[in-house]
């Protein structure tokens, strides 16, 4: 996914998301003495318009977050600091993810039920995000979840 250009940047090919669909993947890094560097454009590095961000901070210890599913929204997860667990349901398949590096970003499509848990101290969970806030968007029942997407085979 990431190539090497020769000139000290890596480029790299669009991600391909869609509804059911979650996958990590690398974002690019700028290497340097100084400190790393990691950038995200919109519909390059992520594929969908940048047009929400948020951040998940300040986790208490054994907190659970999630817990929801969204009709329409993607979003994209990395772990800014520290680590957190993120496991994922699309209704068929099961998974769970560790997130502990900035570079690394979780692709999370529409129609994936995720949650959160096992935050370090320190962590920073941020998210990117295609659509605007809408709580209209969410399925927030586990069983209401599966019941659509059943009604939607
Ligand atoms: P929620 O999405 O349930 O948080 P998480 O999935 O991270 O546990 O949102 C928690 C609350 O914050 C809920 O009342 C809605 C509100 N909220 C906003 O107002 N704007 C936002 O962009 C987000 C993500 C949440």
């Amino acid at each position: 996914m990431l190539k090497n250009t020769g000139q000290g940047v890596q480029r790299m090919t669009m991600i391909v998301g869609g509804r059911g669909k979650s996958f990590t993947f690398k974002f690019p890094v700028i290497p340097d003495a100084r400190g790393n560097l990691t950038f995200v454009e919109g519909n390059r590095h992520v594929p969908f318009e940048l047009n929400r961000v948020y951040y998940l901070y300040d986790v208490p210890s054994g907190a659970v977050r999630g817990g929801h599913a969204h009709r329409d929204l993607e979003q994209v997860l990395i772990s800014l600091s520290g680590s957190f667990d993120v496991s994922v349901d699309n209704g068929v398949t099961r998974e769970r993810y560790s997130l502990n590096r900035s570079h690394i970003g979780l692709y999370i499509g529409p129609m994936v039920w995720r949650e959160m848990e096992n935050f370090s101290s320190n962590a920073i969970c941020l998210v990117l995000a295609s659509k605007i806030y809408d709580e209209s968007d969410y399925f927030r029942d586990y069983d209401q979840f599966i019941k659509e997407l059943a009604d939607q085979q």
